[in-house]
């Protein structure tokens, strides 16, 4: 694949030296690694490695266009939340796990899949479901304990800081799909199977020695380009039935996360409140340097809120802004590099309002 080529060799030209020996050799040994699970917020690029019918791949411009000038796999016009969080750490840019030049075993690994959710059924056989996302890092600390021995590898897991992004592709899947699967579920009992599979995965992540998370909480699903379109309207976008099961997935995951915290030996976490601070960008772009934040820069249709950036899903038909980086969100979903840079650093320096109990920065050192 050409991508492929261009992003190897990207790295080489970001590391000098081969990407092995960046792992080894660019980094102090004492940083924290990075791991990282969930949706296309966090992917940088494992859908190009999925030969379902209908890939859900980023792969093609203008995705890519504004930092790395081709089309890695990530959805957005740059980088990533993890990018920046990754660079605020000294950690070097991640390839996909599922990349066949990656090496990056001693600075982590990121699994995370666009599409996915927390349930099995969402985006089913078009996704990387965060169950099998953990069967990728149980292989992966088997094979890490194998290269760099168990006491080291030991150590390395529980130093390591753990990303999760999970459950809007479940909730959308229920207001958009609405699949015979839970249509008799009530929305709290909906939640709580999407907290239910969150809570497995992160004991099993615990199980295998790892300690410090940071959970990006749910965005206001209900307004963005795409839904807003769907739902035909910005007036109540914060009532529409995908912000209301966002807010009571917040509320339960934050309840969870204290419990946690009591149960789990060692556990440490960061919860952001991205639902708050996508809001504010969404209603206030001038204040933050930014023109549009109601209106994607690529798409199609009221709000640009059709998924076709880039002919993404097969739909070939789509507008593209001047200038996205004046923009909040880049395609009908996902924002742009420079507000996703927005939302690192608040997850970063962030104060207990935005990111709680504690920052990234401090997850990392503590
Ligand atoms: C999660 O939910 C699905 C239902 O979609 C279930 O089949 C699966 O086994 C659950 N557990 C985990 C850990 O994902
Ligand atoms: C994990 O490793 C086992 C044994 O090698 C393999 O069967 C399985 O497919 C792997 N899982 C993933 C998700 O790669
Ligand atoms: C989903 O479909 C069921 C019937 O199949 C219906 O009762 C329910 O209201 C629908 N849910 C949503 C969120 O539209
Ligand atoms: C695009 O917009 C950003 C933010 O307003 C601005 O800094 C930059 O100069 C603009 N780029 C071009 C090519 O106009």
């Amino acid at each position: 694949m050409a991508t492929s080529g261009l992003i190897i060799r990207l790295f080489s030209l970001l590391c000098i030296i081969p990407v092995r020996c960046c792992a080894k050799s660019c980094r102090p040994t004492n940083d924290a690694a990075l791991f990282v699970f969930g949706d296309s917020l966090f992917d940088v690029g494992n859908n190009n490695y999925l030969t379902s019918k209908i890939p859900f791949q980023a792969n093609r411009f203008p995705y890519g266009q504004t930092f790395f000038n081709y089309p890695s796999g990530r959805y957005t016009d740059g980088r990533t939340i993890v990018d920046f969080v990754a660079e605020y750490a000294n950690l070097p840019l991640a390839l996909p796990y599922l990349h066949p030049a990656y090496r990056q075993w001693l600075d982590g690994a990121n699994f995370a899949s666009g599409g996915s959710g927390a349930l099995c059924e969402t985006g089913q056989g078009q996704v990387i479901d965060l169950k099998t996302q953990l069967d990728y890092f149980k292989n992966f600390t088997k094979l890490l304990r194998k290269r760099i021995g168990e006491e080291k590898a030991k150590g390395l897991i529980s130093k390591a800081v753990y990303l999760i992004s999970i459950g809007s592709n479940d909730y959308v899947e229920r207001v958009v799909v609405n699949s015979s699967a839970f249509s008799s579920y009530s929305r709290d009992q909906y939640v709580d199977l999407v907290m239910g599979n969150l809570t497995t995965v992160i004991e099993e992540i615990h199980n295998e020695g790892g300690r410090k998370y940071g959970f990006l909480g749910l965005g206001p699903i209900g307004c963005v380009p795409q839904m807003k379109m769907l739902a035909d309207g910005t007036c109540c976008c914060h009532e529409n039935e995908a912000s209301v099961l966002a807010k009571l997935h917040n509320k339960a995951l934050s309840w969870i996360l204290r419990k946690l915290q009591k149960q789990l030996k060692g556990f440490k976490y960061s919860l952001a409140n991205f639902y708050d601070s996508l809001t504010d960008l969404i209603n206030n772009p001038i204040q933050y340097g930014f023109k549009e934040g109601g209106v994607a820069c690529c798409g199609s249709g009221p709000y640009r809120g059709m998924l076709a950036c880039g002919g993404i899903l097969g739909r070939t038909s789509y507008e593209l802004c001047r200038n996205s980086s004046e923009y909040v969100f880049f395609d009908s979903v996902h924002p742009t590099d420079r507000a996703n840079q927005f939302f690192a650093q608040q997850m970063w320096i962030g104060h207990p309002h935005v990111a709680a109990p504690y920052n990234l920065k401090s997850l990392f050192k503590a």
